[in-house]
């Protein structure tokens, strides 16, 4: 590139930012409690902050990519959700293991809960995310591999992992709820694929490996019913969770 158009593009890039602060100047952009309970005793009387003057962010939060009108599994995967190396290189393993289309989605969905909405509990938002649009057997597993995860099971060679024992200490329980869940889990129908989640779900995975989403486009296409309104605008029971995804600065 010549020296020219290399000004002209930074030129372009400032005037980009510039533009963007300007917009963002006029609102007032307000965190949810969620974001910052634990920083902040929100059971206590806040200091008001000053919005005056400010519009209230109700819809696309500037400093984000914009999504389409319609936006689609795939959009939120490459405008929302961080890097996914972990869930494709599972995607992988499962494949290579001889795993069913489905439980392929499953791996490649079963951490967009931590990955992209709320991190506590990431099994069951990522199962509510999808449950209006996969198989209620991908549901599950999505569901039940955050449970399944703290318990072995030699029949399928799972061990507790070991990467648990230094995350959260060598005497760390889940508590007497996952038990419970645990439980029901081993005795549904379903167990299986939730356990096979746990078994290709990579504990150590190496960053430096590319796996795209592209190699999962078709099995998406063929086991996530991608709503034709777009996700977040089809009325599901958690069209509004995908919403929040996309605008997780608006005011109401
Ligand atoms: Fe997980
Ligand atoms: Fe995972």
């Amino acid at each position: 590139m010549s020296p020219a158009s290399a000004a002209a593009v930074l030129e372009k890039a400032e005037a980009v930012d510039l533009a963007a602060a300007r917009e963002m100047d006029r609102y007032a952009i307000v965190k949810s409690a969620l974001y910052t309970s634990g920083e902040i005793d929100h059971s206590q009387p806040q200091p008001r902050d000053d919005l005056k003057g400010k519009l209230r962010l109700m819809g696309h939060d500037p400093r984000l990519p914009k999504m389409p009108d319609k936006p689609t599994l795939i959009d939120f995967f490459r405008l929302r959700f961080g890097p996914c190396v972990h869930m494709m290189q599972s995607a992988r393993l499962a494949q290579k293991n001889g795993c069913s289309e489905k439980l392929i989605l499953a791996c490649v969905l079963h951490d967009i809960g931590n990955n992209g909405f709320i991190r506590a509990d990431h099994g069951y938002w990522a199962a509510q995310l999808v449950e209006p649009y996969v198989d209620e057997e991908v549901t599950f597993a999505v569901r039940y591999h955050q449970v399944l995860r703290f318990y072995a099971d030699d029949k399928y060679g799972y061990e507790y992992p070991e990467s648990y024992v230094r995350m959260f200490g060598k005497d760390f329980h889940p508590g007497a709820h996952m038990d419970r869940y645990h439980d029901y889990a081993k005795k549904h129908k379903y167990y299986e694929a939730a356990r096979l989640l746990t078994v290709n779900d990579l504990y150590a995975f190496d960053p430096s490996v590319q796996v795209d989403l592209e190699e999962f486009t078709d099995i998406i296409g063929r086991h996530f019913r991608q709503p034709e309104e777009g996700l977040g605008f089809d009325n599901s029971p958690s069209a509004h969770m995908w919403r929040t995804i996309n605008w997780p600065t608006r005011y109401l």
